[in-house]
């Protein structure tokens, strides 16, 4: 496994290797990293994973600080996991001069983790950009569990026409149901105990819409309200079309309930398809 900081030493690498496949990570790596490796492996000569704590993602008061950095560990993950090339710029490397270009994904940005996270997505728009152009994979992998993320990420690459596939991996789940996530790290233990509840709720909120309910906003304020009881600060909960994540409409058929709310330090995310 070789271990890159500079694009010059990557794409000097990469010259010979027109069969990459990509995951893009900021590190801190757990058992969803490694099942977005073991999807990409089979799929190409070689698999390249960046680790990069993308401070343009963080708003001012978020945990860009205090992001766990766990190079030495997450390596030896990678090499067990049998990646070839891991790529871990410095800051200096991919914002070598202020980034005054950036990517605006206008319709997705303002929406449910966008208006929570104000610059989040451009953020990450803009820097898997650049990960795409000093990578060049064929295709790249992301995680379901940040469902808006990849229907931004989707989107980008088929609006600037960019010739890689874009893969969508499901979610991990531990034992008891909650998706793995390195922000899960910020969990106390009972605060761990408690937060399998955003998923419980969840799978009964599409329990529900699979039995026919169609009015949305009880369903959404019943898993908020019982967040809130159980001592969650919801930022929402709210049921959406899986395509462009807007409001259903009559008719829409393939729905995902999204969730994000904060448990002690942590911000969770998570989600539920269901197609009625
Ligand atoms: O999902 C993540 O870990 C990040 O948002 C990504 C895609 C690596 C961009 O920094």
């Amino acid at each position: 496994m070789d271990l890159i900081h500079s694009v010059d030493a990557l794409r000097l690498r990469l010259q010979h290797e027109p069969n990459n496949v990509f995951v893009p990570t900021m590190g801190n790596l757990h058992g969803g990293h490694i099942q977005l490796i073991k999807i990409a492996k089979p799929r190409a000569a070689c698999t390249v994973v960046s680790i990069f704590v993308n401070r343009l993602q963080f708003g001012p008061q978020e945990d860009f600080e205090r992001y766990p950095r766990t190079l030495e560990s997450d390596c030896a993950k990678l090499r067990d996991a049998g990646v070839d090339v891991v790529f871990v710029p410095d800051e200096r490397e991919i914002y070598s001069e202020p980034q005054t270009f950036l990517v605006e994904p206008s319709d997705l940005q303002h929406i449910l983790d966008g208006a929570a996270r104000p610059g989040h997505f451009r953020g990450v728009a803009t820097v898997v950009l650049k990960l795409f152009n000093m990578v060049s994979p064929h295709s790249a992998i992301f995680g379901k569990k940040d469902y808006q993320q990849c229907l931004v990420l989707t989107n980008m690459v088929r609006q600037f026409a960019l010739p890689i596939e874009i893969i969508l991996a499901e979610t991990v789940r531990a034992a008891d149901g909650l998706a793995l996530s390195s922000r899960n790290d910020y969990l106390s233990a009972e605060e761990r105990r408690e937060a399998p509840h955003l998923y419980q709720l969840l799978c009964e909120a599409r329990e529900a819409i699979a039995a026919g309910a169609r009015d949305y906003q009880p369903i959404e304020l019943d898993v908020m309200a019982a967040l809130a009881h159980h001592g969650w600060k919801p930022d929402y909960i709210a049921v959406r079309r899986q395509s462009d994540l807007q409001p259903p409409a009559e008719g829409d058929r393939r729905l995902v309930v999204l969730a994000a709310a904060r448990l002690g330090r942590a911000r969770l995310i998570d989600n539920v398809e269901v197609n009625v």
